[in-house]
């Protein structure tokens, strides 16, 4: 096989209480990558499609194509490689979109290569694309877009990455202001030391959305999505944030937040229609503020990206 398309879901990092450690992916949107095998060494990004011309065609600055040179690296193969990638998910969204990208490319040549390496394998080397995307190696986009569901990144040294195992009744609501913020940006905000007491809180919550999601138990999963490390910041780059939380929890959510590092925000709900209804009210919310935005509604993605039919 000479040629393959991959695809790798939308994900949402950190899921309020789970700074750096904590994202799950849903079903759609997401980004697709197409691989064709050269018979020379060289790596090349032959097109992209939906960027608006925004990102870099050097194979070496663009996730897909890191993604993919670290892959070749490790498996020492001097193999070249053509890269098309087709962008579906918005830039600078906090949809995990850089992730998706090099996701899309590891699991494709993963593919091509007759499968040498596990998910949990791929994981490294896609941090090594967020690394060029953003500046910092986070893997709670990359781990649940190759994995599927609700994925625990434990520790980093060593990397430890744990799939929860859940209900799979939870609907996701995704709506997407037409803004723009660089994750790079979003984490320079961020304080470097934290009050125990703010610990204590973030502690507590994580511990109590984990069990929330195992049981499962809606109403422990709804408490437990606050955040007090980053939201407290970044809310400050959404307009109308407080308004947003209030007009999902009122449509039936069980709790909201900020998607990764923003502007996009996620809700959880135990069924399609309080999912629909979140939707179309935090978009009513961003209205007010003049943005307009994007609403997708998804299921939770349980099996991660996918090869996909020629
Ligand atoms: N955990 C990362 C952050 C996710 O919040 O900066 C970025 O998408």
């Amino acid at each position: 096989m000479k040629s393959i398309r991959a695809f790798a879901p939308a994900t949402v990092a950190n899921v309020c209480c789970g700074f750096d450690i904590l994202g799950f992916a849903v079903d759609a949107p997401g980004d697709e990558v197409k691989l064709t095998l050269r018979d020379d060494a060289l790596i090349k990004i032959t097109s992209i499609t939906g960027d608006g011309g925004k990102l870099p065609r050097e194979a070496d600055r663009n996730t897909a194509g890191v993604a993919v040179i670290s892959f070749l690296k490790s498996l020492g193969k001097e193999q070249g490689v053509d890269i098309e990638l087709i962008k579906n998910l918005p830039l600078g969204s906090g949809m995990g979109s850089s992730a998706a990208s090099g996701v899309a490319g590891l699991v494709a040549i993963n593919h091509l290569m007759g499968n040498p390496f596990t998910r949990e394998q791929l994981v490294a080397h896609a941090m090594e694309a967020e690394r060029i995307a953003c500046g910092s190696a986070h893997a709670d986009n990359v781990a649940p877009s190759l994995l599927g569901g609700f994925v625990l990144v434990r520790d980093y040294q060593p990397l430890d990455v744990v799939k929860i195992s859940t209900t799979e009744k939870l609907y996701c609501t995704l709506v997407h202001p037409h803004l723009e913020l660089k994750t790079e940006d979003s984490r320079r905000v961020l304080r470097q030391s934290l009050a125990l007491k703010d610990v204590i809180t973030q502690s507590g919550n994580i511990a109590g959305l984990m069990i929330g999601l195992t049981k499962p138990d809606y109403a422990l999963i709804g408490r437990s999505l606050k955040d007090v490390i980053a939201e407290p910041i970044r809310s400050a780059f959404i307009p109308g944030f407080n308004n947003l939380r209030k007009v999902a929890i009122e449509s039936g959510a069980l709790g909201c937040g900020i998607s990764g590092s923003g502007p996009t925000i996620f809700a959880l709900s135990e069924n399609e229609a309080h999912a629909v209804a979140t939707g179309n009210a935090m978009q009513q919310e961003f209205l007010k503020h003049k943005l307009q935005s994007d609403v997708y509604v998804s299921k939770v993605n349980q099996e991660g990206a996918r090869i996909l039919p020629d």
